[in-house]
C-alpha cells in the first residue's frame, strides 16, 4: 500500500498535537495504560472543567455490572463551564451564530448574551416550580432559545430530555411519560425549508394525555401559531424579559444524570440513554477540540439538529465549553437552493463544517456548480457523522467542497458513546476515504467474532472482520437506560462480556485502521436517522389491514439505507395503491416523517423457520437484489415463498 500522509494544507499542524502521529500514539497509550490513565484524565479535566468541588477518584467501576463512574465525588455546573468561565475573556465573542431558515436573517449572540438569556430562562423555570432533579422535556426547533433552555436545565440541575422536533405527538408523549417530565419546553412553531411546523399544536396533543405535566413553556419563534393557550402554558416571550439575568449555578455531582436522549434499539420502545455531567461534558469538549483541531478564531458549524446527540455534543456543549463560536442552522441543505451550505460558509467564514454522508450524497447529485460558486476559502476541517461514508462521497467532499486542502474527520460514534470514539485527527492521522481511522483517547476497540465473542486475531498486514466492541469505559460512555438498568445491561454489556457492544460490524485493515460496515442488529440507519425495525413494524400491525410485518434496510443511493417493509395482509384484504399510501401514512404519524417506508411490499407469505421466526437475512438479500446469495433456505417452513417474494420485490422496485 502506498504510504499515506496526513493532508491538511490550510494551516499545517494540529495545534494541540504538533508532534503528529507519534504524539497521538503516546497520548493514546497514556490515556489507556492503567499506570498513566488517571494522570492523563486529571490533566484533561483540569483544562475543560471548573470544579466547584474537586473529585476524589478519577474513575471507578466498570462494564461488568455497569457501575462505571468518573470524577467521583466532584461537583460542577455544566452551564457555568460553558458560559461563566468565558465571561472574563470572551464576554463579547459570538457564542451562538444563528442562521435562520430564510437566508440573510442570521443573528449573533455573544457569550454575555447567552449567559444572561440562560439565566433568565432558568429563573423562569424556577419561578413556575421547576426544581433541581426534575426532568424537563424540550421539544423545540433550531433556535438559540433551545440551546439556552438546555443550558438553563443544566444550570438549575434539571436533567433534560430533548425530543427531536420532527417526532409526532405520540412519540413525544411516550418520551414525556417515560422520563416523568412535569415540565415541557416548546415553541409556537418551527421553520424548515419555508415550511411551518406547528410545534405548540403537536405539544398540546401530546400533553393532553400526560396528566403529570404542570407547565408548558412556550418560546416564540414567529408568533403565528394560532393555537389557544391553556392555563398550563407559560408565554416565555413575556416572562423571560422580566427575569433577573443572573441565576445561581447548582453544584451537581459528577455522576448525576445530565440528560437522557431516546434512541432506537432492536426491540421494544426507544430507550432513554442516560449521560452524566462530568464525563459527558469532558468528552464532548475534548473531542470538539482534538477531532476538529479547534482554534480560538474558528467558526464551528455542525449542521445537525439539537434533537440528536450530534447537536447536544457538537452544537451546544462541546463548542461552548471550548469558548468557540457555534453555528445553529435552522434550515435544510437545499433551501432555497442546493448551494445553501456553501453560501452560509462564505457569509460567516465558517472554518469547521460538520454534516452527514446522506446530505453530502444528496448535494453531489446537483453537481459541483452550486458548491464552486461560493467562496469556501475559510474552510479547514470537514467532518462527517452518522453512517459509513462511501469513498465516492468522501472524495467529492474532500476534492470539491474542500478543494483538496481540508482534513476530513470521519467521526464514528453513537448516542450511547456521548462523543467520538474513532476519528482521524486533522493533520495528524493519514486519512483513508471511508475509514473512521483510529480510536480517540481512552477508547479501546476490539473486533470480535460475532458467534464466539472471541477477539479476532490481528497483526500488521492482516485484516480482521467481525463486530465492534469497546473494552473499557471512557468518560462519556452512557451510564444506564433511564429506569431500566437491566435493559441497559442486556443491550450493551451482557452480549460480549466484559465489553460494551456497539451493534456495528467492523473491519480492522492491514494498517490497523477501522472501517465500520453498518449495524449488525435490527436497527436501521436511514439518512443518518436511527430507527428500530420493531417500531416500524408495530406501527404497521396496529393497522387492521396488516396481519404481520417485517422491516429491513436495503442499500439506497442517497439515504444510505432505505426502509423496506414486507407485509402479510389480513385475510380478505386486497392490496391497492390507496391502502399502501394509508399504511405509509400510519408509520409517518406513529413515528415521524423521517421513518416513512420507501418500499411497502405485500407478500403472500413471509419466509419463516419451522419455529415461526422470520428469516430477515433472506428478506435483506432479496431487497438488495442479491437473490443469488440467499444461502441455505432448507430450514424454511415453506421454501416456496421465496420465488414469490423475489417476483414481488422486482415488481415493487
Ligand atoms: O451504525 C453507526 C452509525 O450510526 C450509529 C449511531 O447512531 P446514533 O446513535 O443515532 O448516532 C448518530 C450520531 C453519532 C452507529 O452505531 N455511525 C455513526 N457515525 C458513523 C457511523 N457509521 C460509520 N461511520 C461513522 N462515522
Amino acid at each position: 500500500m502506498a504510504e499515506l500522509k496526513p493532508v491538511y494544507d490550510p494551516i499545517g499542524q494540529h495545534h494541540a498535537i504538533p508532534g503528529g502521529l507519534k504524539q497521538y500514539e503516546e497520548m493514546y497509550k497514556e490515556s489507556i495504560d492503567p499506570s498513566t490513565r488517571d494522570e492523563f484524565w486529571r490533566k484533561q479535566s483540569a483544562q475543560f472543567i471548573d470544579w466547584i468541588r474537586p473529585y476524589d477518584r478519577v474513575s471507578t467501576g466498570g462494564f461488568a455490572v455497569g457501575d462505571h463512574a468518573w470524577f467521583v465525588g466532584g461537583q460542577l455546573n455544566v452551564s457555568a463551564c460553558c458560559l461563566d468561565r468565558h465571561l472574563a475573556t470572551k464576554a463579547d465573542k459570538t457564542a451562538i451564530l444563528w442562521e435562520a431558515d430564510e437566508p440573510g436573517q442570521s443573528k449573533k449572540l455573544s457569550y454575555l448574551e447567552v449567559f444572561h438569556g440562560t439565566c433568565r430562562v432558568a429563573n423562569a423555570l424556577k419561578l413556575h416550580g421547576c426544581r433541581k432533579g426534575d426532568f424537563v422535556t424540550i421539544y423545540m426547533p433550531m433556535m438559540p432559545d433551545t440551546a439556552m433552555a438546555m443550558l438553563a436545565c443544566t444550570r438549575i440541575g434539571c436533567p433534560h430530555s430533548v425530543v427531536f422536533a420532527g417526532f409526532t405527538a405520540t412519540s413525544l408523549k411516550d418520551r414525556i411519560v417515560d422520563s416523568q417530565s412535569k415540565w415541557v419546553c416548546t415553541a409556537d412553531v418551527g421553520k424548515r425549508g419555508s415550511k411551518t411546523i406547528k410545534l405548540k399544536e403537536i405539544t398540546d396533543a401530546a400533553v393532553n394525555d400526560c396528566p403529570n405535566v404542570e407547565r408548558v413553556f412556550v418560546f416564540k419563534r414567529t408568533g403565528e401559531h394560532g393555537v389557544p393557550y391553556h392555563a398550563r402554558d407559560v408565554h416565555m416571550d413575556l416572562v423571560v424579559p422580566k427575569m433577573r439575568p443572573y441565576c445561581h449555578a447548582e453544584a451537581m455531582g459528577s455522576e448525576e444524570t445530565m440528560f437522557t436522549l431516546y434512541t432506537s434499539g432492536s426491540t421494544g420502545k426507544p430507550k432513554g440513554v442516560a449521560h452524566s455531567y462530568a464525563g459527558y461534558l469532558l468528552f464532548a469538549a475534548m473531542t470538539t477540540k482534538y477531532s476538529f483541531d479547534l482554534r480560538d478564531d474558528d467558526v464551528f458549524a455542525c449542521v445537525a439538529d439539537v434533537g440528536w446527540i450530534t447537536g447536544h455534543s457538537y452544537i451546544v456543549y462541546g463548542p461552548l465549553c471550548n469558548g468557540a463560536t457555534t453555528v445553529m442552522f435552522e434550515s435544510v441543505p437545499t433551501y432555497p437552493d442546493p448551494g445553501r451550505y456553501w453560501q452560509m460558509v462564505a457569509t460567516h467564514k465558517i472554518s469547521v463544517f460538520y454534516t452527514a454522508p446522506t446530505a453530502i450524497r444528496a448535494l453531489m447529485a446537483y453537481g459541483d456548480e452550486p458548491v464552486k460558486k461560493h467562496d469556501r476559502s475559510s474552510l479547514r476541517i470537514l467532518g462527517t457523522v452518522g453512517e459509513p461514508i462511501n469513498p465516492e462521497a468522501w472524495r467529492w467532499y474532500f476534492q470539491v467542497v474542500g478543494d483538496s486542502k481540508c482534513a476530513i474527520a470521519d467521526t464514528y460514534w453513537q448516542t450511547e458513546t456521548g462523543g467520538h470514539v474513532m476519528t482521524p485527527l486533522p493533520g495528524v492521522t493519514p486519512m483513508k476515504p471511508g475509514s473512521c481511522c483510529l480510536p480517540f483517547f481512552g477508547v479501546e476497540p476490539k473486533v470480535l467474532d460475532a458467534q464466539s465473542g472471541q477477539e479476532v486475531a490481528w497483526s500488521k498486514g492482516q485484516r480482521a472482520d467481525g463486530v465492534l466492541a469497546l473494552a473499557k469505559p471512557w468518560p462519556s460512555a452512557c451510564r444506564t437506560v433511564w429506569g431500566d438498568h437491566e435493559r441497559y445491561m442486556a443491550t450493551y454489556l451482557d452480549c460480549y462480556k466484559p465489553y460494551y457492544f456497539t451493534g456495528d460490524g467492523c473491519t480492522k485493515d492491514e494498517d490497523g485502521y477501522y472501517w465500520i460496515t453498518g449495524r449488525v442488529d435490527d436497527v436501521l440507519n436511514t439518512s443518518g436517522h436511527r430507527i428500530g425495525t420493531a417500531e416500524v413494524e408495530s406501527a404497521l400491525v396496529a393497522h387492521p389491514a396488516v396481519a404481520q410485518a417485517a422491516t429491513i434496510g436495503y442499500p439506497h443511493d442517497i439515504k444510505g439505507q432505505g426502509i423496506c417493509c414486507y407485509l402479510e395482509l389480513t385475510k380478505g384484504i386486497t392490496e391497492s395503491p390507496e391502502l399502501l399510501k394509508e399504511l405509509k401514512g400510519a408509520v409517518r404519524s406513529a413515528i415521524g416523517p423521517f421513518a416513512t417506508p420507501d418500499l411497502l411490499i405485500p407478500v403472500a407469505g413471509l419466509p419463516k423457520t419451522r419455529s415461526g421466526k422470520i428469516m430477515r437475512r433472506i428478506l435483506r438479500k432479496v431487497a438488495a437484489a442479491e437473490e443469488d446469495q440467499l444461502g441455505d433456505v432448507t430450514t424454511l417452513a415453506d421454501p416456496s415463498v421465496v420465488p414469490l417474494l423475489i417476483a414481488k420485490v422486482k415488481q415493487a422496485q
